[in-house]
């Protein structure tokens, strides 16, 4: 781990449907942390849904509102920071959360990930005509920024909880004082 790093926090990448909500709010549960989503913030900040933003002001507008969100984050302390699946894939957004934050990547397979959000209507990347396709094109994109992560653990392997105690013992073991 680099020196300049600060690490208070925790922070989750991973593809739509990898889990980070669910798993993050679990883990600061175990840490006794808070918990914090950038989508959510990102919504609430504009007073609408991530599908009416990306509708009316286009994916673009979304990844400014994303890059903003992600500046304000270095003032958290304790937080578990569950993160959209395209925010890592801008440099600057991974290596700033990595100034504060371990940075942990839940990782699943497209198999497994296509069937967690087939049924699922509220991401507007998957309105495509072969969603399928699109999940395996833009994990591919992505599988470069994601593996940039401090850890990786793969979800497809266990349920939420057991993920969830992976991430908060690999947390525990990176702030603990070198030997
Ligand atoms: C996106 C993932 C979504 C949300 C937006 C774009 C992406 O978050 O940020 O729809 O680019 O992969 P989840 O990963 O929480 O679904």
């Amino acid at each position: 781990m680099h020196s300049d790093r600060h690490i208070v926090n925790l922070a989750l990448i991973g593809f739509m449907g990898a889990g980070k909500t669910s798993v993050g709010r679990l883990v600061a549960e175990l840490l006794g942390f808070d918990f914090m989503d950038t989508d959510d913030l990102i919504q609430a900040r504009a007073g609408r849904t991530i599908s009416e933003i990306f509708a009316t002001d286009g994916e673009p507008a979304f990844r400014e509102l994303e890059r903003q969100v992600v500046e304000g984050l270095s003032t958290c302390r304790q937080t578990v920071i569950s993160t959209g699946g395209g925010l890592p894939a801008f440099s600057e957004n991974l290596a700033k959360l990595k100034s504060h934050a371990l940075v942990v990547c839940l990782w699943s397979s497209p198999e497994k990930i296509w069937e967690r959000v087939r049924h699922q209507s509220h991401r507007p990347l998957l309105l495509d005509a072969d969603p399928q396709q699109k999940v395996r094109d833009l994990l591919a994109a992505r599988e470069p920024f994601y593996k940039q992560a401090d850890v990786l653990v793969n979800t497809d392997i266990r349920g939420l909880r057991e993920v969830a105690h992976q991430v908060a013992l690999q947390f525990r073991l990176a702030l603990r004082p070198e030997r």
